[in-house]
Order: C-alpha cells, then structure tokens, then sequence
C-alpha cells in the first residue's frame, strides 16, 4: 500500500456526491482510507465531507465528470503531485438515463445520443479513470467496477438497451483489465450492488445502502477477496458474465 503524507492508503471513489459512491467513500474513510471523492460538483459532497472530516476521518472532494477526459487528466496531476500513489480505485459514478423522466425502456425508440451518453459515463468513464490511475498503482492495487446484473446476458431481458450494453462493456473491460494488470499485481473486478435504495434504484427497491455497499467494500478491501482478479461478484458470490 501506497502512503498519503498522513500515513494513510489512498483510494478513488467515482460519483461520490451520492448513494452508492457516498456511502461507500465514508466506508472507506472509515476503514482508514484517505478518500478522493470525485463529484461532477464538490458542492454536493463538502458538506458531508466536512461533517466526516471533523471526526477525524481523511476525505477530499474534488470535481470530476468522468466523461470528461481533461477532468481526469486534470486530477490525475493533482493525486500524482498530492500522493504519487493510489490503492484503490472503486468506478460508481452511472447514469441511467432510460429510467428517467425523459427517457424511455423501449429499444426501438431509445435515441443514438442518449444510448452514447451513457455509455460515455457508465463504460468510457471507468476506462478514463482506470487508465489514469494504474501508473500510479503498485502491486496489490484494486480496481472495483460498480456493474449491475442487467449487463450479465443471463439476465438480457428486452429494455433498457443504452444501459445494459454500457454494463455489459463495463463487464467486458473488466476482464480485458484484469488480464492486462495481472503481471503488475492490480486486481479488477465488477460488483452487482443489487436492486437498492438510491436516487437511481427508486423507493421501491429491495435492498438498503449498506447491503449495496457490502460487496463493494469486500472487493475493495477485504483479506478473503485479495488476488481475486477478473470476475462479477454479487453478495460476495463469483457469478458467471
Ligand atoms: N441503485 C441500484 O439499484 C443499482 C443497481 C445496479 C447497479 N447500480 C450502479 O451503482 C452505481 C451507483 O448508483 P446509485 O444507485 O448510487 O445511483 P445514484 O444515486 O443515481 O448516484 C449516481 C452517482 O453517479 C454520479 N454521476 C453520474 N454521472 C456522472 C458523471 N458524468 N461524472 C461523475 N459522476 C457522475 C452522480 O453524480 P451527480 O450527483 O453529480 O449526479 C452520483 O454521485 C451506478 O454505476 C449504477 O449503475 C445501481
């Protein structure tokens, strides 16, 4: 493990300004972590990173949008001149534009630019960030790609085109990653957080924030997950793509 100037592990959590991403940022701060929480706005993570700063916990909003590749560039500078390492890399930040107000589940109507939307965030940001962050990660390094089960093919049903396939490239950048990294030690897997309760999820799902993060966190952090490389995990569960 890499050293911050406080002693502490470094780890980069996209989409930390809420659900999945926040929580499972104060997780890691909370296991000792020194935490860059990436926010398309640091607004919305000052106040509960200050809130987590003042108990005594090491956290650091800073902005990025991860389709945005001078972001990355520009964060990427700033952690190499801060740190010079990273630990853990955990890409949260998604969209699912579909499901939302404006969008539509419907393949045959789905529009060109909102299926490249969100793939430009859910796949192309977690390649951003991963190609930004492996030369600063050494042996031992994690890389933990928040998925979800509607990019397994075994579980295609006939919706939601732009974000399955996002997913499914997710899923398909994981393995390529975890195979190129293997001789440098970085380990690369995808998590299903399940069905949860969050901006995205809606009121109506079945899990709450923690059960979400559990398998996250066990990739990120956990003895029993080390060298674990190359797989889809849902409730700590190897499954297959
Ligand atoms: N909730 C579920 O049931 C569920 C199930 C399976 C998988 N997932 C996956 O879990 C991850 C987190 O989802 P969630 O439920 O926590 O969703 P959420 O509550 O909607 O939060 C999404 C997060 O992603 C950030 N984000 C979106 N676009 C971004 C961009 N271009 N650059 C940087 N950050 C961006 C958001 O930032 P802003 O605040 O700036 O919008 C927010 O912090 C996603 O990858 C999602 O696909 C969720």
């Amino acid at each position: 493990m890499s050293l911050n100037p406080d002693g502490l592990p470094v780890a980069v959590v996209t989409g930390a300004s809420r659900g999945l991403g926040k929580a499972t940022a104060e997780a890691l701060a909370r296991q000792g972590y020194h935490v860059i929480m990436l926010c398309r706005d640091v607004r919305d993570a000052a106040e509960h990173a200050m809130g987590l700063s003042h108990a005594g916990f090491s956290v650091e909003p800073r902005k990025v949008d991860v389709a945005s590749s001078a972001e990355v560039s520009s964060v990427t500078k700033h952690i190499t001149e801060e740190y010079g390492q990273v630990d853990l890399l955990v890409n949260n930040a998604g969209v699912f534009l579909e499901a939302s107000a404006e969008g539509t589940d419907d393949p045959l109507r789905v529009s060109v630019t909102a299926v490249m939307q969100t793939f430009n965030v859910n796949a192309m940001g977690a390649m951003r960030l991963i190609q930004a962050v492996v030369p600063l990660m050494r042996e031992g390094g994690r890389i933990v790609n928040v998925s979800s089960g509607m990019g397994r093919f075994s579980e295609i049903e006939g919706n939601y085109l732009g974000y399955r396939m996002s997913k499914t490239a997710m899923n398909g950048l994981t393995a390529v990653y975890a195979e190129a990294l293997q001789s440098r030690g970085i380990t690369v897997n995808a998590v299903c957080p399940g069905w949860v309760r969050t901006d995205m999820g809606g009121a109506q799902a079945e899990r709450d924030i923690a059960e979400g993060i559990d398998t996250i966190l066990w990739l990120a952090t956990s003895d029993e997950a080390t060298g674990a490389s190359g797989g889809f995990y849902r409730d700590r569960k190897l499954l297959p793509w």
